[in-house]
């Protein structure tokens, strides 16, 4: 009896410790939700992301991604990045206003890159960094920009010239900068969720919209649209960010460890995020649908003076400042 009573104390305590056990080597689970297909550079970057990190930690990471709004639509993920129902997200620049940093819009304005070399004086460069910063006092720490590209634009209708715009509806996202871009052009902008994009241009709720090929392609977006303007007026990249309670919660060596994954993973999403544009928009001339221009010389210039001036419009929404900041840095690389 005595024996019979050790030995099921001794298989508790070896019960119990393998619960500890279990419960002490139970992974920190990172959860990814993002907006666009998995095969867009953000896509294959979170997919590279998780897998560098799992491995890089041993396992004592987990990186669950979620692409296609499949979680939450663009507005709903910061809140649910604020709140920790999810830990990590990369929303693009243009989306930061409603949470009140309105620096970043300064990344929609027409033409205030003129290549990528320019771009990365400034994701790379202290005014990036600083920008970053800005996202701490609301809960958020930002890791990395990653890249997508120039926009191209689309209707059922040529856009040669910015007459073209006028009276037409434009998907445009959550950007006032955006909003001032698309008015400058005689258009009636329209701001809706990256996930509704489809089906708006489709029931013909907005008649056209914006972004690079990759995102287009990859929405079947080119379905709905007849013409596809290579303007290259705009960019559009992303922040990596971070729920900053659990960002610095994490143990430091785990935290080390995925900061060297996600730089990895940057230098991978830089290096395809061109190359991916490029094969979609050679994908959507090859599916026939949709025609594809370039602007001549003469409608680059009429383009450009039409939209030049919003960068002065909104200079008190996004900083003169910050703007000159800007301009300064990408003329060294121009
Ligand atoms: C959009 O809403 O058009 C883009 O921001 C989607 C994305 O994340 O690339």
């Amino acid at each position: 009896m005595k024996i019979k009573s050790v030995v099921a104390a001794l298989a508790l305590f070896a019960g119990a410790s393998f619960a500890l056990d279990a419960f002490a080597q139970a992974p920190i689970i990172i959860k990814f939700s993002h907006v666009v297909a998995t095969d867009t550079p953000k896509g294959r970057a979170a997919e590279r992301f998780k897998d560098l990190a799992e491995k890089m930690t041993k396992g004592r990471v987990k990186v669950e991604v979620y692409p296609n709004s499949q979680l939450y639509k663009d507005k709903e993920e910061l809140e649910a990045l604020q709140l920790g129902a999810v830990q990590m997200l990369a929303p693009s620049l243009a989306k930061f206003g409603p949470l009140g940093v309105k620096e970043f819009e300064a990344f929609d304005l027409p033409y205030i890159f003129p290549t990528k070399a320019a771009l990365y004086a400034v994701t790379e460069g202290p005014i990036g960094k600083s920008l970053m910063q800005k996202l701490e006092p609301k809960g958020i720490t930002g890791l990395a920009y990653w890249d997508n590209g120039f926009k191209v634009m689309s209707a059922n209708k040529p856009l040669h010239m910015p007459a073209d715009f006028r009276g037409l509806k434009m998907r445009i996202q959550s950007s006032k900068v955006l909003d001032a871009q698309m008015r400058a052009l005689g258009a009636n902008p329209q701001a809706l969720a990256f996930s509704e994009v489809y089906q708006a241009l489709q029931t013909g709720v907005v008649d056209g919209t914006e972004n690079p090929p990759s995102n287009m392609y990859t929405q079947k977006m080119h379905e709905v649209q007849k013409h596809v303007t290579v303007s290259n007026h705009g960019y559009l990249g992303y922040a990596v960010i971070v729920n900053k309670k659990f960002w610095d919660g994490l143990p430091a060596d785990v935290r080390g460890q995925l900061q060297q994954a996600m730089a990895d993973a940057t230098k991978y999403e830089k290096a395809i995020a061109q190359q991916d544009n490029d094969m979609a928009l050679e994908a959507i001339r090859k599916a026939g649908k949709t025609t594809i221009y370039n602007l001549n010389p003469q409608e680059q210039a009429a383009w450009r003076k039409a939209l030049l001036p919003v960068q002065k419009q909104m200079a008190d929404r996004v900083g003169q400042d910050l703007i000159n900041q800007i301009n300064k840095a990408t003329a060294s690389v121009q």
